[in-house]
């Protein structure tokens, strides 16, 4: 026997959690903080516990899933559940509005209930004596599956009634939906733990409650709107819609606050307009609005054709999926060097909004929602957000459909662009060169931790680049003094100031060079390492990868990353300039004295090397001074031939020029 007292304290506390989920659910307006309920479930858990026989079936303790099924059980609806008319235009509405007035013989405005169009999943949960019995999905309209379990672990379902005057048999019915917020969470989750990603908060709901394992149904965060009374026995509700509604409310069904009352079809068009314009600030999805006649009397004399009653219409909302083509597949180059593949669509109306472009984020996108080239594609844009690619419609794919290519020059600037294994993003390699990624450069170079230019803001630099002043980071060192001072915000004595700060700034410390590069994954601590390994820039710039990686914290990554930003020409030429300008850093001998042994001679390379590219060899080249050259003529100091050279190795035998084969030119190299 269990002591009376605690099976009052049972009573009193679960008494205590329906009133307080009516208050947050319902009134939406809690009382208490959420840590403060969290406390009474957990005595009443204690309590439970303790006393097994005082767990009841409907007991707010009971809400977690209940094991898995293997299938769901039919249930008969004791009233069919009926499906609704659309309308896409105000004139439908109008036309929906008379139909009514004529039926009814009846010219007074119609009064009607609007309600949000929730896009989600239809239920009816039958109470008993005011307990949650069962619940079932719409199925057909006349037989669904018996989802009672599932239903259960939504914290907004009422596992029994408030107050005493409902009907001893109650059959409501409502719309399961999942919130975005609650969307964007799971999804998140999925993504994290390599799961399966759902479309849309509709798909979401539908899976989730669907479930055969209740267990994982309680993990989603589903909920519920209650919108109709169906089946009824043992008592009678209210003789109006409205006024049904808000009984349901006193009885702790989650009715939408959103419901209002509108006289004739004027008032549901100002109903649909407002909340069209606030579609996107509602944390849940809906497809347009429901317009009711609110009195039962006129809903019977109105009655029904086929399955839909003639009480009621959705007036539909601008869809925000659309079915639409893939034109091409174009990649934009982010502030960072973040190549991103950007679908071109044949332009179509989404939710109002004419989309011709969607992004497809990464390449790992790509391949997860198998996209080719020409797929018929569901695009979909939901409030502000970037309109995105579903996925393709298979059926519709052409045959050999082309696999989207990541190109393998940046298509801003030319330079290589590099995807090392295991990341999702592929990136340029072009840092100091590339006109995307230009200003993001030239404002970590000057930064506090890189070489520090005092004055040079992010809006200055901004500003010139977008005067043309600079491209490069080399630029800011050939600046003049009235082109400075003639900038808008700036005057004589902040552009003396800045070419003072720029002089300054020439004389710095290798590490600090290196970092300001700006090289990936090459962060101050790195730059330092890396710095005082090498001691030499040109060693470190032609240093393979086996060799960085011989540098302590030094991984394949940043490896991959230092040799790729080396063998960009363009990174080479900018950094040839700066030195040029002066930039120097102790240990090293200033930049006239650096050892350049190729220093005024003009290279020609021709045919194809076998131990490197084109680009490294130019890049090599660079570094020790040489001016690398694409025509050979009497001035050319050497012909670099590989394999295959063809006609400038035959111009260069006949002006006498002096030509390495790949051997030589791999002892050169080395010599220096
Ligand atoms: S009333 C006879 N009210 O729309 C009336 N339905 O196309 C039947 N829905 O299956 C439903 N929000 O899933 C009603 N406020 C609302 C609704 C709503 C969404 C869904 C429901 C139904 C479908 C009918």
């Amino acid at each position: 026997m269990v002591a009376r007292n605690i099976t009052a304290e049972v009573n009193r506390l679960r008494q205590q959690l329906a009133e307080h989920n009516y208050q947050y659910y319902v009134l939406d307006d809690p009382k208490i903080p959420d840590a403060e309920y969290d406390r009474l479930v957990q005595r009443l858990l204690e309590l439970e516990t303790a006393h097994p026989e005082l767990v009841t079936n409907h007991s707010p303790t009971q809400r977690v899933g209940a094991g898995a099924l293997t299938e769901f059980a039919q249930i008969t609806h004791r009233l069919p559940m009926l499906s609704l008319d659309n309308a896409f235009s105000a004139d439908g509405i109008a036309a929906f509005a008379k139909r009514i007035n004529d039926k009814l013989i009846k010219t007074d405005a119609i009064e009607f209930v609007c309600e949000p169009k929730l896009d989600g999943l239809a239920v009816s949960l039958v109470y008993q004596n005011g307990e949650l019995l069962q619940a079932a999905t719409r199925g057909d309209g006349k037989v669904g599956e018996d989802i009672t379990l599932n239903v259960k672990t939504i914290a907004s379902v009422p596992l029994r009634l408030r107050g005493s005057n409902y009907p001893a048999l109650l059959e409501v019915r409502g719309e399961v939906f999942m919130t975005k917020t609650g969307f964007a969470n799971l999804n998140q989750r999925a993504t994290e733990n390599e799961e399966k990603v759902f479309a849309n908060p509709r798909n979401a709901a539908a899976g989730s409650l669907r479930q055969l394992d209740s267990n994982i149904t309680a993990t989603r965060p589903l909920e519920i709107y209650f919108y109709a009374v169906g089946f009824v026995d043992g008592g009678t509700v209210a003789s109006s819609h409205w006024d049904v509604l808000q009984q349901m409310a006193s009885w702790g069904l989650r009715v939408n606050p959103e419901t209002a009352r509108a006289t004739g079809v004027a008032d549901c068009l100002k109903y649909y307009d407002d909340l069209l314009a606030r579609r996107d600030e509602l944390d849940y999805e809906i497809d347009g609005i429901v317009y009711k006649v609110n009195q039962f009397v006129e809903q019977q004399q109105l009655g029904f054709v086929s399955r839909a009653p003639r009480w009621a219409i959705a007036h539909k909302f601008p869809a925000q999926e659309e079915i639409t083509q893939i034109e091409a597949v174009e990649f934009q180059v982010g502030r960072t060097g973040a190549l991103t593949p950007v679908a071109r669509l044949q332009p179509v109306q989404v939710g109002g909004v004419t989309v011709s472009n969607a992004t497809l984020h990464n390449m790992d996108e790509v391949a997860r929602k198998d996209i080719r080239l020409g797929d018929t594609v569901i695009v979909r844009r939901a409030g502000d957000v970037i309109p995105e690619i579903v996925k393709p419609i298979l059926e519709r794919r052409k045959r050999g459909a082309k696999q989207v290519q990541l190109p393998k020059q940046c298509p801003e600037c030319g330079s290589e662009v590099i995807r090392l294994e295991g990341e999702a993003v592929a990136r340029c390699s072009g840092g100091l060169f590339c006109p995307a990624q230009r200003k993001q450069a030239i404002k970590h170079f000057a930064g506090r931790k890189a070489l520090d230019i005092d004055g040079l803001g992010d809006k200055l630099v901004d500003q010139l680049v977008d005067a043309d002043l600079i491209a490069t980071v080399a630029d800011l060192y050939q600046l003049q003094l009235n082109t400075l001072a003639d900038l808008e915000r700036m005057g004589q004595k902040s552009a003396e100031n800045l070419l003072q700060a720029l002089e300054q700034s020439k004389k710095t410390t290798f590490a600090k060079f290196l970092f300001a590069l700006g090289i990936r994954e090459v962060g101050e601590a790195t730059a330092l390492n890396l710095a005082t390994h090498f001691v030499s820039l040109q060693r470190l710039m032609q240093a393979t990868e086996e060799e960085l990686i011989a540098v302590p914290e030094v991984g394949p990554i940043v490896a991959a990353h230092t040799t790729c930003f080396f063998q960009q020409p363009h990174n080479c030429e900018v950094i040839q300039a700066l030195l040029a300008a002066g930039i120097c850093w102790e240990q090293v001998a200033p930049p006239s004295a650096i050892a350049q042994p190729l220093a005024g001679k003009t290279i020609v390379l021709t045919g194809t090397l076998t131990s490197m590219s084109r680009d490294e060899a130019k890049a090599k080249l660079q570094v020790l001074g040489a001016k690398v050259s694409t025509s050979v003529s009497k001035n050319t100091s050497l012909v670099i031939a590989g394999e295959a050279a063809g006609s400038k190795l035959t111009k260069a035998e006949q002006l006498g020029v002096t030509v390495l084969d790949e051997a030589a030119f791999t002892e050169l190299l080395l010599s220096n």
